[in-house]
């Protein structure tokens, strides 16, 4: 393949660029081309070479939800829009609209110094703001989803940039228009709806007992502790490498799980849509024997089972193979079936 040509319209390019600093497994991973790209005007343009030259492409933003293989071929795109601004106030809410090269947590800590708190359950993850409504993140009990007035995004379908309203998104459990159109959109911007009467959510169990003795916490005291709870649980992908959660938590028919219950009386499980039942993979997984085993240089995490980890220099392969033994043995020990969560490219 020929080395795309550079106009002046279009982003840096960086050819046989290292990724190992930008996927959180910490896999030596190459991209063929890489583009920086710091402002949505730059996409078009890319995006018509792109084509033009037959390229495969990718779009990374922070890395933290992918599986990279060694080598990425064709274009890679790194997202990296800046700016955040609030641009519409009023006594009920704040819209916030922000670029989607922003770190997630940085934005989240942003908002809280505005006094526009909401977020806060959603601290620590790891990512950027684009790669947020994508899989519809979520932890401790809300969905970003909640917060999204909109997103814009370039369709490489109608090769327009368009603006998607909350509805038009359908967010769903890890679960979005847009994941469920794959290669199609590049987000660029997320509006924010913050509404201004903020009531702390602490339901969910490991929040509800680390505010056993204070019922009414700030959304300062929530962040801190949701900080601190993902710190225990998660590694820190600077130390091992990792994507988060690496299934999700399956959704099976009420009498599947009343099945389990009888023969598994501890089994975890949150109610999910009517006559659904979502069942913690990481207790799964965790009863199947694999918490803290290691395989090679990958494993599964010590204190989280439904974290997969690279003790340094695994591979996709590596971590692949990990993911269909767990698989394996969830599907002969409980009848159930875990979806990767992370994307494999
Ligand atoms: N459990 C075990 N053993 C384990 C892990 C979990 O028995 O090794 C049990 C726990 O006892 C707990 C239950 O499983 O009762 C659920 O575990 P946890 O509270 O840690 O949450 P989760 O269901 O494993 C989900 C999200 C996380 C999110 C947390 C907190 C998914 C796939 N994962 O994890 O999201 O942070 O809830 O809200 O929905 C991510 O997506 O990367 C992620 C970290």
């Amino acid at each position: 393949m020929n080395s795309p040509a550079q106009a002046s319209s279009t982003p840096k390019l960086t050819p046989n660029m290292g990724l190992r600093e930008r996927n959180t497994f910490g896999f030596d991973a190459q991209a063929e081309f890489a583009y920086e790209i710091t402002s949505a005007e730059q996409i078009p343009a890319i995006v018509t070479q792109i084509t033009e030259q037959k390229m495969p492409w990718h779009v990374l933003g922070g890395g933290s939800n992918v599986i990279l293989p060694q080598l990425l071929q064709g274009a890679t795109l790194l997202m990296n829009i800046a700016d955040q601004k609030i641009v519409a106030s009023n006594d009920d809410e704040t819209l916030i609209a922000v670029g989607g090269g922003v770190n997630w947590h940085q934005f989240v800590s942003w908002t809280l110094d505005q006094d526009l708190p909401g977020l806060e359950n959603l601290a620590l993850i790891p990512g950027t703001v684009g790669a947020a409504p994508i899989q519809n993140i979520g932890a401790y009990g809300i969905e970003v989803g909640d917060y999204i007035e909109s997103v814009e995004a370039f369709d490489t379908k109608s090769n327009a940039f368009v603006t998607l309203e909350n509805k038009a998104c359908l967010f769903g459990y890890r679960d979005s228009y847009f994941k469920q159109n794959p290669h199609r959109f590049i987000v660029t911007k997320v509006v924010f709806r913050i509404p201004k009467k903020w009531q702390a959510r602490i339901h969910y169990a490991d929040l509800a007992k680390q505010f056993a003795s204070n019922i009414n916490p700030t959304a300062e005291e929530i962040f801190l502790a949701v900080c601190k709870i993902r710190t225990h649980k998660l590694p820190d992908p600077k130390v091992i490498g990792n994507a988060g959660s690496f299934f999700q938590n399956p959704i099976v028919p009420n009498e599947q799980y009343e099945t389990l219950l009888r023969k598994f009386p501890n089994l975890v499980s949150y109610p999910d849509a009517p006559g659904k039942r979502k069942l913690a993979a990481g207790w799964l997984i965790d009863e199947s024997g694999f918490k803290g085993q290691r395989m090679g240089k990958v494993g599964v995490y010590e204190n989280q089972a439904l974290v997969l980890v690279n003790h340094g220099g695994g591979t996709a392969q590596d971590i692949i193979g990990l993911a269909k033994c767990i698989q394996d043995k969830v599907r002969t020990d409980f009848g159930v079936s875990l979806e990767i969560e992370p994307n494999i490219l």
